[in-house]
């Protein structure tokens, strides 16, 4: 589905972004796992987050949607034999190997064309150091075989990559099992650590970022899903580069492992102000944003694992922005919905850009004439949004092929521009995300 997008000279106004979606996530697989009642509150009703439910629901969870969640402790196993459907989602598949391994039962797990696509031996091998026995396929993706065990033990294990998702698998497993020391995973987001920790799990932290988890019983817990920062950044973004907009983002989730962005905005130069407003299982507060002269920077790596999802955005903002900028030590983007280096590098190129492909990111000098055009997301939703926020300073109406991937993350994206003044529309009718 396409979805076309005009030149816009400014955004303006106050929103709420759709909920945090890895806090989604993670509310449902823990709730699951808790002796009594977990009610979650404004849980993303997002493609990735549906499947994650869809998940649980199909092994048998009882799992009530009355407009908030409530899960309910299962007094009778779980289903088994069967294969469940990770759609476009790798938290789902990822933080499900840790949780089923756990469990103790016989399950596949498999995705879409993307999803398949994706590595996922990284969490199969460290949950196979702690005594699951998991199969991927040769090539190391999905589908993922998980079968019974009896051998769960305590380990150390050494993350290949700083990535939640695994370091969230293992810990999920540990909690489930007999413990564990989970090391590498230093900077990468902390959601699952801070929700454990809320629903009683007996957890340590210290200062090189390990993490260990005792076997421990989840209490029950009412929580609400704060906005969701990696969202905020789009329209926020859009703000920054287009002239005389002025926005309040209220209700937005201000985890330091997730708001890299606004350390590298800052020292872009950026016209920011974060407001906190709670500071409770997670810290929750208001952005205001303001139109300003950007300049290009080199972006530090240890930022890196703190803003991950933020970097094709960073792309486009680097086009806006006064001289170089340099995203380096970004590998892991090959490995994400798409090759996000390649898609970045070719979405922006549509424009009009020049951008030099590094192996580990891209030099961008700025700022550049974007002009609009036919750009394809590649089937990756912070591609098609990235592209989004481009085509609003673009001259000329551009159209995003295959946008409707944006429903993994956002459902109401076009909406929520349009709103604020931005003119962004559907090629069909599509009221199953909008
Ligand atoms: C996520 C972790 C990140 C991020 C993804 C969501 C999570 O992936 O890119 O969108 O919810 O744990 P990695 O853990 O692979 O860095």
């Amino acid at each position: 589905m396409n979805l076309h997008v005009h030149t816009a000279k400014s955004i303006s106004g106050s929103c709420k972004v759709p909920s945090d979606k890895s806090i989604s996530h993670r509310a449902l697989m823990l709730g699951v796992l808790a002796q009594e009642p977990v009610i979650v509150h404004n849980l993303l009703r997002s493609q990735d987050v549906l499947s994650t439910l869809r998940c649980l629901q199909d092994l048998g969870f009882d799992i009530v949607d009355e407009g908030s969640i409530t899960i309910r402790p299962m007094r009778k196993e779980p289903k088994q034999n069967l294969t469940l459907d990770c759609g476009n989602s790798g938290t789902t598949m990822r933080l499900m190997c840790g949780l089923l391994a756990g469990l103790g039962i016989r399950v596949d797990l498999d995705g879409d064309a993307s999803l398949r696509r994706r590595p996922m031996k990284r969490v199969s091998d460290p949950l196979i150091q702690l005594g699951a026995n998991i199969e991927v396929q040769d090539n190391g993706c999905a589908p993922v075989h998980i079968y019974p065990t009896q051998s769960i033990c305590f380990s150390e294990v050494y993350l290949s990559v700083a990535s939640a998702q695994l370091k969230s698998a293992c810990l999920i497993l540990g909690l489930q099992g007999k413990g564990c020391i989970v090391r590498g995973g230093a900077n990468s987001r902390d959601h699952t650590e801070r929700m454990m920790m809320a629903m009683g799990a007996k957890l340590t932290l210290d200062n090189r970022g390990d993490v260990q988890i005792f076997p421990s019983l989840l209490t029950g817990i009412e929580l609400t899903v704060p906005g969701d920062f990696s969202s905020a950044a789009f329209v926020l973004c859009a703000a920054l580069i287009l002239p005389e907009s002025q926005l309040t983002i209220t209700d937005v989730n201000l985890n330091p492992t997730r708001t890299g962005l606004l350390e590298v905005l800052d020292l872009m130069g950026a016209n920011i102000e974060t407001t906190p407003i709670i500071d409770d299982i997670e810290p929750v507060g208001i952005i205001d944003v303001q139109s300003s002269h950007l300049n290009g920077l080199p972006i530090p790596e240890s930022l890196i694992p703190r803003l991950i999802d933020e970097l094709p955005l960073i792309a486009v903002l680097a086009t806006q922005a006064h001289g170089q900028t340099q995203i380096r030590g970004a590998g892991e983007l090959r490995f994400k919905e798409s090759d996000r280096i390649s898609s970045t590098v070719a979405m922006l190129r549509t424009f009009g850009a020049e951008v030099t492909e590094l192996e580990d990111g891209m030099i961008i000098e700025g700022p550049q004439k974007l002009s609009a055009g036919l750009v394809d997301s590649q089937h990756d939703h912070r591609i098609a949004m990235a592209a989004a926020v481009a085509a609003l300073c673009a001259q000329g109406e551009t159209t995003i092929a295959n946008a409707e991937c944006i429903s993994v993350s956002f459902p109401n994206f076009s909406n929520l521009f349009s709103g604020l003044g931005a003119v962004m529309r559907w090629s069909e009718e599509h009221e199953c995300f909008e």
